[in-house]
């Protein structure tokens, strides 16, 4: 760690708390660096829970990420680098997407949306997504992201909760060398959701797909009648930018909704602090753009900073393991931000092959969405970072809209610890405290909670403001409930601990425990169903599933391949089952709610503890007896 030069803390120290002691100050200032089209009247309006910022003031997020800049040399730069899987590649200057963007959103408006409006993409990781997305927000419309890799119940549920009557599709993605059939996906979702009037096909191959008369249009005929230039709509700071679903402690996910104004002023400024973004950077994040990582950092973030994004469509070792390490070199890419899944991933493979490339363009290393231990903090730093980046490990939500505890090289890079994303970034007022809502002690664990309204901050739930409520403000008064748990230590940084809740990290992507019960149901044998997460050391997660059979029906491994394929089918690929026990009784306390505490104590062959609730003893012991077998004939397999 000695070749990163280090400041001293206390600077920063005193700087991040003057901006938490007096936030609409603070917040004030970071809003004038962007360009608004009229002033806002008021920095703060804060009505427990929903806090209204910047209120009167008015901007396009469209303009800000792409207009201004053509009027300066950033006008020909590179905004966008593509590449696939395959090695196939495009290129876009800031005039480009402009124009690209421009008409699409004419056609968005031929095909009559109007501000306010839910536009839906269902789009693969290709340009024509970073342009939807602009584009519906360049003319008021609002969108909602939905992970391409998400399967046609999942698609068809955000659709109906947003009601929302365009689509945008592809025809495929790419992935592992196969096309996925994201068209013939929509036409199943559809069925289900019949509120969709206008489905936009954007065709990258000469696959044939089934298009529905008077529904499906294809992207390429109606860009032929778009106009080259659409005004972008001066939005009030508090219209909705966008809404992006995410699992909860129930089945049915959450439909988060951001704003304008506040959401970008904060990522606008804590993109400058903690990634140090400039129209220098040539900035690569491996999530998917149906993520909220993704939004901010591979489109709004970048954007509004005029720097270079590179988009990259395709499995992170396909072709070969080295695929990463090649397009690094290849683009000099400068700032990195990936997944500690995926770090873990190619520390399997070794460090000898990252060796023949030169990764030599990377200044700033970034980790986001899963607890970064020590040592793959340490591997990255060494073999990646070659021992000259910091790594910014960014502790943030689909909810919070940017980054909330990071180290902030862009203003003062603060010693480094391995496996703590050190400190709340200015004007975050982060604390962890006891069941009771009260501060802890240096070092004991405790609950995160956000004491402070800041700008990133989610409006709420998409038409459920009794849901953001009992979610987020209702477990500790006046405190925003994060859902993680932490410790601060003495110098007062702050270690992630994992969620408190039922929500489940597998590889980085957060699913809920009821949502993948819910869908395990769905098979039409399954009387009842427990999920847990079972450590990884991998993926972080993996799901395991407990299954009570209906009558008639016996254990089969025929029956467990109907269990994944319904996963499958009503989630999506990231929600696959690693594991599925058959059990007679699940533990439950007297009240019939299922002891999953108990089931993943059992999985880690940790001891039992406190029982007193449980109803049946006899249940422990038949899970115990299941995964003792099951542990036997994995040792026979191997
Ligand atoms: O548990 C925390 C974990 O990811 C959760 C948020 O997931 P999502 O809304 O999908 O957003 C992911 C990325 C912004 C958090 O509640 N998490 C995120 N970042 C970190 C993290 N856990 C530990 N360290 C992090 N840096």
């Amino acid at each position: 760690m000695e070749k990163v030069k280090f400041y001293p803390v206390k600077g920063y120290i005193d700087f991040q708390k003057g901006a938490t002691a007096d936030i609409e100050r603070f917040w004030e200032k970071e809003a004038t660096k962007l360009e608004w089209f009229k002033h806002w009247d008021k920095v703060l309006e804060w009505e427990e829970p929903f806090a209204k910022w910047f209120v009167g003031g008015e901007l396009n997020a469209s303009y800000l990420c792409i207009d201004r800049h053509l009027y300066s040399w950033h006008k020909n730069k590179v905004a966008l680098y593509w590449e696939d899987e395959a090695g196939n590649t495009k290129a876009y200057s800031y005039f480009q997407l402009y124009r690209e963007v421009n008409k699409f959103a004419s056609m968005l408006e031929n095909l009559g949306v109007k501000k306010g409006d839910r536009v839906v993409l269902y789009l693969p990781m290709i340009p024509e997504l970073t342009i939807a997305m602009l584009a519906t927000v360049r003319i008021g419309a609002i969108h909602t992201v939905v992970f391409s890799g998400f399967s046609s119940q999942a698609l068809a549920d955000r659709i109906n909760d947003t009601s929302a009557e365009v689509l945008i599709a592809a025809d495929v993605g790419l992935r592992r060398g196969k096309y996925v059939p994201l068209k013939q996906i929509v036409d199943v979702a559809l069925k289900a959701a019949p509120a969709i009037k206008k489905v936009v096909v954007i065709k990258r191959t000469s696959e044939e797909i089934n298009m529905v008369a008077g529904r499906d249009l294809l992207y390429h005929d109606l860009i032929r009648d778009a106009e080259d230039y659409v005004e972008p709509r001066p939005m009030e700071s508090m219209h909705p930018l966008f809404i992006l679903y995410t699992s909860g402690t129930t089945g049915k996910p959450k439909g988060v909704v951001h704003s304008t104004g506040g959401y970008l002023v904060y990522i606008n400024s804590t993109y400058k602090w903690v990634f140090d973004i400039s129209d220098e950077s040539v900035y690569w994040c491996t999530a998917d753009v149906g993520w909220v990582t993704g939004h901010t950092s591979i489109v709004y973030a970048p954007l509004l900073h005029g720097a270079t994004v590179l988009m990259y469509e395709g499995a992170p070792d396909y072709p070969h393991p080295d695929r990463w390490w090649e397009i690094i070199e290849k683009y000099g890419v400068t700032i990195f931000y990936t997944s500690p899944t995926a770090i873990k991933m190619f520390m399997r493979y070794g460090d000898e092959r990252i060796k023949r490339y030169n990764l030599s363009s990377l200044k700033i290393l970034g980790s986001v969405g899963e607890v970064i231990n020590p040592e793959v903090w340490e591997w990255y730093y060494k073999n990646i970072g070659g021992e000259r980046c910091p790594i910014v490990d960014t502790w943030w939500q689909t909810e919070t809209g940017g980054i909330m505890i990071s180290p902030v090289p862009g203003i003062e890079l603060v010693p480094l610890k391995p496996g703590s994303a050190t400190l709340p970034l200015p004007g975050i007022d982060a604390e962890v405290v006891d069941e009771e809502g009260k501060p802890v002690d240096t070092s004991v664990k405790g609950h995160l909670v956000i004491r402070k309204p800041w700008p990133g901050m989610l409006m709420g739930l998409y038409n459920n403001p009794e849901r953001y409520k009992e979610a987020y403000w209702s477990k500790f008064k006046g405190l925003f409930y994060t859902g993680d748990y932490a410790i601060k230590d003495e110098d007062g940084y702050f270690w992630l601990l994992g969620r408190t809740d039922e929500v489940l990290k597998v590889a980085g992507h957060r699913l809920g425990t009821a949502e993948v019960e819910g869908a395990v149901i769905g098979a039409p044998f399954v009387a009842e169903a427990a999920v847990i997460g079972k450590p990884d050391p991998i993926k972080g997660e993996n799901i395991i599933v407990f299954v009570i059979l209906k009558e008639g029906y016996e254990p089969a491994d025929e029956l467990k391949k109907e269990i994944v394929k319904e996963v499958r089918k009503q989630i999506g690929p990231i929600a696959t089952p690693q594991e599925i026990h058959f059990v007679d009784k699940l533990p439950k306390t007297r009240s019939g709610k299922i002891m999953r505490r108990v089931l993943k104590t059992i999985m880690m062959d940790k001891p039992l503890g406190d029982l007193s609730t449980l109803e049946d003893e006899a249940s422990v012991e038949e899970v115990k007896a299941v995964y003792e077998d099951f542990k036997q004939m994995m040792k026979k397999k191997a």
